[in-house]
């Protein structure tokens, strides 16, 4: 069932504002038939069990004639006005066989941090579909500067276990209530229904402020990847879907690799995520060659690695992903496409975009020949990494520059003194100057959760090693490379 979340058309669209609506999608309502373990709604004459060690809180909406019901020991039901239960007096109900047993499910399954119950809208009202722009795992779940709604008339029971205890948004509704500061949901919280809504041992921090920075904010959800993955893969920590290209992508704050590209820049303070993201719908996305394109973009920390040893300190970087509904050996191409589109843009007009920095990465399906139908990914080795350069200078205090075709030098900025020179490279995919390295045709184990992996270090290495990346630096003029 969960799988068929991963499917691209469930992917969300985001508010093209700035303020993000996350609407929590499973009830306990007595009249929702999938809350019922035969998947009806009881009619008239069942027999109605609720289990009697299990806390809810059920919205009941119309009048039902019962014959007989067990009730749990905690819980409540919220009557709408006419609602209410009633004795049957043994009438017969049209399409029911009376008198079987109807029984309450489990409510205690649901929790917070499961990326498949939430909705995205751009307003409180407005309904969505599919769209082009889709969040990464962890920002499907609330972030810290999103509006939660939890909808009027009905009932809910969300487990908010969480790794910091602490639940951080911009302001809740509940029951038609909206709260949008700690103080006034305390006082909710203290109530009656609130025990029986929630459990789990998550509060929740209402700041009533939206995102201060136009350059975006990180979701906040990183501590909980591993509760947001396990929710999405199931307890029993389902392997992600098969990926069309051997070495998939792994977006940071997303569970499974990806195919396609993904793009990472570094920003200045002139940078404005909103009015970036609109630029890039509006002079790719929208592009008829690019309709088969989905983008998410982002700001997240990535963690700094220094010779593929992960050092404690985090910046905060624009992540772009893009992903395509290309199949076979094509999977990935338009992705990849639109993303050196993307790079040379920012090459063009980084600075006056208050980007300083663009680095892409690309997986794809690709045939190797006498081959057929076997889906691989090129292996070109098109940009050294930032810590091997740095090995090497270290070892034997040379630099190692390298040129092929194409291949031009540019200084890119990055953050530190000795993350110096990266080939750029052309974006166009040039299979003759790449090479086959069989140490890499092992194929990858997407399997675990992000950051959970003993070989984390080891893979991600290998990952950059397997994928193309290219860097590169707008602020940097061009005409003053000698090529
Ligand atoms: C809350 O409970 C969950 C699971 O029971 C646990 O993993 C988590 O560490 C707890 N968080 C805190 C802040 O105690």
């Amino acid at each position: 069932m969960k799988s068929l979340f991963f499917l691209l058309g469930c992917l969300q669209l985001l508010a093209a504002a700035g303020a993000v609506y996350k609407r929590w999608l499973p009830n306990t309502n007595f009249e929702t038939a999938s809350n019922w373990d035969e998947g009806r709604v009881p009619c008239a004459g069942d027999v109605i069990h609720f289990d009697r060690d299990k806390v809810v809180s059920v919205f009941v909406k119309s009048p039902h004639p019962v014959k007989d019901m067990y009730l749990p020991l905690n819980g409540e039901f919220i009557l709408a006005s006419g609602a209410g239960f009633a004795a049957f007096d043994g009438s017969w109900d049209p399409g029911c066989d009376s008198g079987s047993a109807a029984r309450f499910g489990d409510a205690e399954g649901f929790a917070w941090f499961d990326p498949a119950l939430w909705q995205t809208a751009a307003s409180p009202g407005e309904l969505q579909q599919g769209g082009r722009i889709f969040a990464v795992d962890e920002e499907r779940v609330p972030c810290q500067y999103d509006d939660v709604i939890l909808q009027p008339e009905t009932s809910f029971r969300v487990n908010v276990d969480s790794s910091r205890g602490m639940i951080h948004l911009r302001s809740i509704s509940l029951m038609g209530q909206t709260f949008s500061s700690t103080a006034a949901l305390a006082e909710y919280l203290r109530g009656p229904s609130a025990p029986l809504q929630f459990h789990g041992n998550g509060t929740f921090q209402v700041s009533g402020t939206g995102c201060p920075d136009k350059s975006g904010c990180v979701c906040g959800n990183a501590q909980d990847g591993h509760r947001i993955c396990a929710a999405l893969l199931g307890a029993a920590g389902r392997p992600c879907p098969a990926p069309a290209c051997r070495s998939p992508l792994r977006p940071l704050g997303h569970c499974c690799g990806v195919c396609g590209a993904t793009v990472c820049l570094e920003f200045t303070p002139d940078f404005d995520l909103r009015k970036y993201r609109d630029r890039l719908v509006q002079a790719f996305l929208s592009l008829p060659k690019y309709a088969g394109v989905q983008m998410a973009i982002s700001k997240v920390h990535k963690a700094q690695t220094f010779l593929g040893v992960a050092l404690r300190s985090s910046a905060p970087v624009i992540q772009i992903v893009l992903i395509d509904d290309q199949t076979g050996s094509r999977t990935g191409t338009a992705a990849e496409q639109m993303a050196a589109d993307i790079m040379s843009d920012i090459a063009q007009h980084g600075e006056a975009l208050g980007i300083s920095s663009g680095k892409m990465e690309v997986a794809t399906g690709s045939i190797f020949s006498g081959q057929t139908g076997i889906s691989t990914s090129r292996r070109i080795l098109t940009g050294t990494v930032v810590g091997l350069l740095f090995g090497l200078l270290l070892l034997g205090g040379m630099l190692l520059l390298y040129r092929r075709g194409m291949l031009r030098l540019w200084a890119a900025r990055l953050p530190r003194p000795w993350g110096r020179a990266q080939g750029l490279a052309s974006p166009e995919p040039a299979s003759s100057k790449g090479f086959d390295n069989p140490m890499f045709d092992m194929p990858m184990d997407t399997t675990e959760p992000p950051g959970a992996a003993s070989g984390e270090d080891a893979r991600q290495e290998m990952a950059l090693k397997d994928n193309q990346i290219f860097y590169l630096n707008p602020l940097y003029d061009e005409s003053e490379v000698d090529v």
